[in-house]
């Protein structure tokens, strides 16, 4: 995409941030509960101003601005901002797989670095066990959102799914796929 002119759209810099602080402020509270972001992506981040605000809000994540006009990141590279900046069509992108942005992460001061995948088939018992695994940790956050009717319909509906995902085997047991990363860094 071409055209951006960055010295046009940063004269009114501050009026066009506010919606931007709004969203960042209400996905700050929508979070509240859920572990710090490790990555965050800002998507069409132009000059930078919005990955400035979200490098600011979560400092302890990777933040990369992902735009697809060489002006705007050329503004956006020249800048202060502790951020990484990608040239990508939003419509080709996808966010790196994991391991890449912790090897980007790491490698700069890292003299030994390993990272690798496996998956693990755990063999698990009793009824609807991977439903009680995900109660304890990702779908935690979903149910404590959420009570009575609300949270009943949902872990229902969210039990029948899973059932139909990880389906019992004849004897009984339920097999769940679960991918671990490793990283073994040294200095
Ligand atoms: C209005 S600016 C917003 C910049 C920034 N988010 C901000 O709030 O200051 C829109 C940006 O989205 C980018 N953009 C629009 N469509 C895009 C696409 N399909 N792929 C990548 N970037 C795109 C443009 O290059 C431009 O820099």
């Amino acid at each position: 995409m071409g055209g951006w002119n960055p010295s046009q759209y940063l004269k009114y810099a501050g009026p066009r941030l506010r919606p931007a602080i709004d969203l960042i402020e209400r996905a700050a509270r929508a979070l509240d509960a859920a572990p710090a972001p490790g990555a965050v992506f800002d998507l069409g981040c132009g000059t930078g101003n919005t990955t400035r605000l979200l490098a600011e809000h979560w400092p302890a994540a990777a933040v990369t601005g992902v735009d697809s006009s060489t002006d705007m990141l050329a503004r956006a590279r020249s800048s202060d901002i502790g951020a990484s900046w990608m040239e990508a069509e939003l419509g080709d992108w996808a966010p790196p797989a994991p391991p890449e942005t912790y090897y980007d992460i790491l490698a700069p001061v890292a003299r030994h670095l390993e990272i690798w995948e496996s998956v693990y088939l755990h063999v698990l018992d009793g009824d609807d066990p991977v439903v009680e695994w995900t109660k304890a940790t990702g779908f935690r956050p979903l149910l404590d959102a959420l009570d009575g009717a609300q949270r009943d319909g949902l872990l229902e509906d969210y039990r029948a799914r899973i059932a139909k995902a990880y389906p019992k085997r004849a004897d009984g047991k339920t097999l769940f796929p679960f991918r671990r990363l490793f990283i073994v860094a040294g200095r």
